[in-house]
C-alpha cells in the first residue's frame, strides 16, 4: 500500500453490506440504533413541552448549584433579585426628572426640582452596578464547584457498577453523553441564573411600563414574540441534531485515538493501515459535517425570519407610540420615558428567549447525565443480605451449577458447572481459548454475577457477605490486566490499597514474581514511571507487565489468589520462579491457577478441565493422564514439543 499516492481503495465493506447493488457500503455506525427511537421522540417535543419542562430543568439547576455551594447561590439569586428591583426604580426615577424637565418655568428651576429624582436615578443606577459585580464574582466562584460535584458523582457511579454494565452498549452510549451533560451542569445553572435575571428585568420594565400605559406592553409582546420563537426552534434543531449522532462521534473519538496514539502506532504502520483510517475518518466526519451544515442552515433561516418579523413589528409598536402622543394621550415626558422602557424590556425579552433556548438546551444534556445515572444505578450491586456478613476464613469454596451468559450472546460462557475447591489446595482450571476459564475465575473473584446457579463461601452464597470485605479476602491476577500509568512501587502496592506502600513488602512481593531484578534495572528503580506519555517515565515489555502484576497479586497476601494465565508472556527463567512461588502456597493458601503451559499443572491437587463453558473432567494429573481424554490429548501434545525426538 502505498500512502503517498492517496490512491488506495480502502476497505469499508461491512459484511452482509457490500453495496453491490447501490455501490455504497454502509458503516454500521450510519444506521440508527434502538437507543435513539426511544430519545429522538423526546428530541421532538413541541415548544409548549419546552415552556412545560423548564419548571423542572430550573428546579434541577437550583439543587445542583444549591448542594455545590449554598452561599454563592443565595448571594447571586439576592442580587439578581435586588438589582431588578433598581432596574424599575431607575425607570420611575428616569419618568420623574423628566416630568420635571419638560414642566414650564425656568430652566434653573426645572432643573434644581429635578435634582432629588436624579441623585436617586444616579444611586439606583450605582446600585445596580455593584450588584452586577456581585453576582458576576458569586457565579465565577460557583460554576467550578458545580463541575466538581457533579463530575465526582457522575465517577463514584462508573466506579460503583458492575462489570457487566461496561458489556452493554446502552451503557457506553449513555456515558459518553453523560460526560457532556457535567459541562451541561455549569451551562445549566449560568443560564438559569442568566434566565432568572431576565425574568427579574422584564418584572422590573413591566411594572414601570404598566404605570405608563398597559397597551404598550401588549405592543412590545408583538415586537418580541416572532424572535423569541426563532431562538426556541434553533435550538430545538441543535438537540436534535447532537442526539443523532452520537454513535457517529464516539466512532470518530475511537478513530482520532487509533490514529493519534502510541499504542496503535506501530501496528498502523507495519500493515500500512494509514489510508483505510483515514478513509474510516473521512467518511464518518463526511456524515457528521452533512448534518451538521443541514442544522446551521436550518438554524439560519429560522432565526433570520424571526429577526426580520420581529423588527416589522418594533417599528409598529414605535408607530402607535407616536400615534398616541399626536392624539395627546400620553405627554411628552410618558413617551420618552416609554422610549427608554421599550428598549430595556426589549433587551430583557432577548436575554429571555436566549436564555430560555440555552436552559432548554443544555437542561435536555444534564437530563441525559441524570438518565445515565438512573441507568447506572440498575448495575449496583444489589446490598448484601444480613447486611453484610464478615466471611471468614477460607474453608470451602463452592461452585453449584453456575452458568452465565453475556448479553447478546446466544451461548453460555460458562455452563451449569459444579466443582468444590478446599482451602490449601491448588488447583488448575485447564481448557481451549474460549472454554470459559476467565469467566468461571471472574465470578469465583465476585467481578461478574452468575446468570444461573452459586458460588458458595464456607457454605454460604457469596451474596450475603460485605462484598468489600469478601473481596479483601481474594487477589486476582487477571489476564487483561491493565497498565497502570503510576511507579513500580505503586503498580505494585496497588494489590493492598487500604495500607502504607512498605518497601520490604513490595520488594517481597515482586521477587515472587521474578520482578525485583528487572525493576532495579529501570532508570528511578522502584520509582520508575511507567507510562511512556510522561516525562521520564518508561515502557515495559508485554512480559515485564506481566511480572508487575503478577506480584500484585503477591502483594495482596489473600487467602484466595486466583492467576488467569499469569506466564503467558513469561520468559522461561521468569515462569519457572513465578510458579515455584505458587507452590509454595500449596497446603497453606488457596490458589486458583489457569495455563495453557500444562508441565506447570502437573502439581496442582486438581486439575479441572473445560470445554464449551462445561466441565469435562477432573482429577489430578496422573488421574487425567490415565483416564486419556482432552486433558492426556492436550499434555502429550505440548510434551510432545519439547521431545522432538519421541
Ligand atoms: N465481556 C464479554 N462479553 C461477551 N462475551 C464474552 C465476554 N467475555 C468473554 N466472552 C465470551 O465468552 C466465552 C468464554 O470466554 P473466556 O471465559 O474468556 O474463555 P477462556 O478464558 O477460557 O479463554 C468466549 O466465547 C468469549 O468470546
Ligand atoms: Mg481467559
Amino acid at each position: 500500500m502505498n500512502a503517498s499516492t492517496g490512491q488506495t481503495r480502502v476497505g469499508l465493506t461491512v459484511p452482509g453490506q457490500s453495496g453491490a447493488g447501490s455501490g455504497e457500503p454502509v458503516l454500521p455506525e450510519f444506521r440508527a440504533s434502538w437507543w435513539e427511537t426511544g430519545l429522538r421522540a423526546r428530541a421532538e417535543t413541541r415548544l409548549l413541552g419546552v415552556f412545560t419542562s423548564l419548571p423542572g430543568l430550573v428546579a434541577k439547576a437550583v439543587r445542583v448549584a444549591w448542594r455545590a455551594d449554598r452561599w454563592r447561590t443565595a448571594t447571586a439569586t439576592a442580587a439578581t433579585l435586588v438589582s431588578g428591583a433598581m432596574a424599575a426604580f431607575g425607570l420611575l426615577a428616569t419618568q420623574r426628572v423628566l416630568i420635571q424637565l419638560f414642566a414650564g418655568g425656568p430652566t434653573p428651576d426645572r432643573v434644581r426640582a429635578a435634582l432629588p429624582a436624579l441623585t436617586l436615578l444616579a444611586v439606583a443606577t450605582a446600585i445596580r452596578g455593584g450588584l452586577g459585580m456581585a453576582t458576576g464574582y458569586a457565579l465565577n466562584g460557583l460554576t467550578p464547584r458545580v463541575h466538581q460535584a457533579v463530575e465526582r458523582q457522575l465517577f463514584e457511579h462508573t466506579t460503583a457498577v458492575e462489570l457487566a454494565a461496561f458489556d452493554d452498549e446502552a451503557f457506553a452510549e449513555g456515558m459518553e453523553r453523560a460526560t457532556r451533560g457535567t459541562e451541561a451542569a455549569i451551562e445549566l445553572v449560568q443560564n438559569t441564573m442568566n434566565l432568572f435575571a431576565g425574568v427579574v428585568s422584564l418584572l422590573a420594565v413591566t411594572v414601570a411600563v404598566v404605570a405608563i400605559n398597559p397597551l404598550l406592553l401588549l405592543a412590545l409582546l408583538v415586537a418580541t414574540v416572532p424572535t423569541g420563537y426563532a431562538a426556541l426552534r434553533a435550538g430545538h434543531e441543535r438537540f436534535k441534531s447532537y442526539l443523532a449522532s452520537s454513535t457517529r462521534r464516539r466512532r470518530q473519538w475511537v478513530l482520532q485515538t487509533l490514529m493519534a496514539e502510541r499504542k496503535s502506532a506501530a501496528e498502523l504502520r507495519t500493515y500500512g493501515l494509514r489510508q483505510f483510517l483515514l478513509g474510516l475518518y473521512d467518511r464518518v466526519m463526511g456524515a457528521q459535517v452533512a448534518v451538521e451544515l443541514g442544522v446551521a442552515r436550518r438554524v439560519t433561516t429560522t432565526t433570520s425570519i424571526g429577526a426580520a418579523v420581529g423588527g416589522v413589528a418594533l417599528t409598529g409598536v414605535y408607530v402607535l407610540l407616536g400615534v398616541l402622543l399626536l392624539d395627546g394621550r400620553i405627554p411628552l415626558a410618558a413617551a420618552a420615558t416609554c422610549v427608554v422602557a421599550v428598549q430595556a424590556a426589549q433587551r430583557a425579552l432577548t436575554v429571555l428567549t436566549f436564555q430560555i433556548d440555552r436552559v432548554y438546551a443544555s437542561g435536555q444534556f444534564f437530563n441525559e447525565y441524570v438518565k445515565f445515572l438512573g441507568a447506572a444505578d440498575a448495575y449496583l450491586p444489589a446490598p448484601a443480605r444480613d447486611n453484610g456478613l464478615p466471611p471468614g476464613r477460607l474453608v470451602e469454596l463452592g461452585v453449584h451449577g453456575v452458568t452465565l451468559q453475556y448479553l447478546d450472546r446466544d451461548r453460555p460462557a460458562v455452563d451449569d458447572l459444579t466443582l468444590t475447591i478446599r482451602a490449601g489446595q491448588t488447583v488448575a482450571l485447564v481448557g481451549e481459548n474460549g472454554s470459559g476459564k476467565s469467566t468461571l475465575a471472574a465470578m469465583i473473584a465476585g467481578l461478574r454475577r452468575p446468570t444461573g446457579g452459586h458460588i458458595t463461601w464456607n457454605g454460604r452464597p457469596l451474596a450475603d457477605f460485605d462484598t468489600a470485605q469478601l473481596l479483601g479476602q481474594i487477589a486476582v491476577v487477571l489476564q487483561d490486566h491493565h497498565k497502570w500509568p503510576f511507579s513500580a512501587t505503586t503498580n505494585i502496592a496497588m494489590g493492598d490499597i487500604d495500607t502504607d506502600a512498605h518497601p520490604p513488602r513490595v520488594e517481597t512481593a515482586a521477587g515472587l514474581a521474578a520482578a525485583h531484578e528487572m525493576i532495579r534495572e529501570l532508570p528511578h528503580g522502584y520509582d520508575t514511571l511507567l507510562d511512556r506519555t510522561f516525562k521520564d517515565g518508561q515502557d515495559l515489555s508485554g512480559g515485564q507487565w506481566q511480572r508487575i502484576t503478577a506480584a500484585r497479586g503477591f502483594y495482596r497476601d489473600a487467602p484466595l489468589l486466583i492467576m488467569d494465565e499469569p506466564s503467558s508472556a513469561l520468559d522461561p527463567r521468569a515462569e519457572d520462579a513465578l510458579f515455584q512461588a505458587l507452590r509454595s502456597r500449596q497446603g497453606d493458601k488457596t490458589t486458583i491457577l489457569i495455563t495453557h503451559r500444562l508441565a506447570n499443572v502437573t502439581h496442582a491437587d486438581r486439575i479441572y478441565v473445560m470445554h464449551e463453558g462445561a466441565l469435562e473432567q477432573a482429577g489430578t494429573h496422573a488421574e487425567l493422564i490415565a483416564a486419556g481424554g482432552r486433558y492426556a490429548e492436550l499434555f502429550t501434545l505440548q510434551a510432545a514439543g519439547y521431545q522432538p525426538d519421541l
